[in-house]
C-alpha cells in the first residue's frame, strides 16, 4: 500500500455524483479554493475566476438548464460511465446535471485566451485532490457554458458580475458523499498507453 499521502489521494479520488445535502464547513471549502488558486497557470497569468454557488435554487436551475442543453450518448449494457455513481449519460431520469451537489463552482476564463481550458482543468484537479484529502467528494463537469444557455443563465452571469470577456469552461461539484454509499472502485487502466523509448 502506497504511503505517500499525495499519491494515496490521487489513487483514492473518484467522481462522486451522490451527495449529502449539507454544506461543507467554511474552513474546508476555503482550503479547497486555496488549492485551486495555487494551481499552475499558463504564463503565470492566474486568469481563472472561481464562482462559488451554495444557493440550492440557483444550482438546481442551472443544473436543469445544463441537462436540457446536453445530449450525451446514453449508456448501453457494455458502455457506461458509472454504475455506482450514475451520470446523466447513464440515467435519463436524472434531470439535474449537477446531481444536487451543495456546492457548484463554475470556473471562468478569458474567451480569447489559448490556454483557458487547460488553466481551469489543472485548477480543478488541484481542488478535486484537496477535496478528497479532506473527506469531500467532487465531480468535474465539462462544457460549463451550457449551464447558462438560456435567459435565466444569462441573468445569473449578470448577477455574478461575470465580464462578457469570460466564459464558463467547466463546473466543479463538491459535497460530502452520500452516507452509506461505498466509495467507487477505479476501473482497470487501459493497457498500452505509456510509450517508453
Ligand atoms: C473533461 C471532463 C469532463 C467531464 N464531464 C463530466 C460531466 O459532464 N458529467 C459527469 O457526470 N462527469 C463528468 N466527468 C467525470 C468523468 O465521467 C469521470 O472522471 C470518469 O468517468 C472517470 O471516473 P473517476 O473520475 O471516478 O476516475 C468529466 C471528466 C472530465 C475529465
Amino acid at each position: 500500500m502506497e504511503d505517500n499521502a499525495v499519491l494515496k489521494t490521487i489513487m483514492h479520488r473518484r467522481a462522486i455524483r451522490r451527495f449529502e445535502p449539507r454544506q461543507p464547513e467554511e474552513e474546508v471549502l476555503r482550503k479547497i479554493l486555496e488549492a485551486g488558486l495555487y494551481a499552475p497557470s499558463a504564463g503565470g497569468r492566474q486568469g481563472v475566476i472561481f464562482a462559488v454557488s451554495q444557493n440550492a435554487e440557483v444550482n438546481l436551475r442551472l443544473g436543469r438548464i445544463k441537462r436540457a442543453s446536453s445530449s450525451p450518448s446514453m449508456a448501453t449494457a457494455t458502455r457506461y460511465v458509472s454504475r455506482e455513481q450514475p451520470s446523466i449519460a447513464d440515467d435519463p431520469n436524472i434531470r439535474d446535471a449537477f446531481y444536487g451537489a451543495p456546492v457548484v463552482i463554475t470556473l471562468f476564463a478569458p474567451r480569447n485566451f489559448l490556454f483557458a481550458a487547460e488553466d481551469c482543468a489543472v485548477a480543478a484537479e488541484n481542488m478535486m485532490l484537496a477535496a478528497d484529502s479532506l473527506g469531500l467528494g467532487s465531480c468535474y463537469i465539462g462544457q460549463g457554458w451550457t449551464a447558462f444557455a438560456d435567459p435565466y443563465g444569462q441573468e445569473i452571469l449578470t448577477r455574478w458580475g461575470i465580464s462578457p470577456g469570460y466564459y464558463a469552461v467547466m463546473q466543479l461539484l463538491l459535497g460530502y458523499p452520500r452516507a452509506g454509499d461505498a466509495h467507487p472502485a477505479p476501473r482497470e487502466r487501459r493497457a498500452g498507453r505509456v510509450l517508453r523509448f
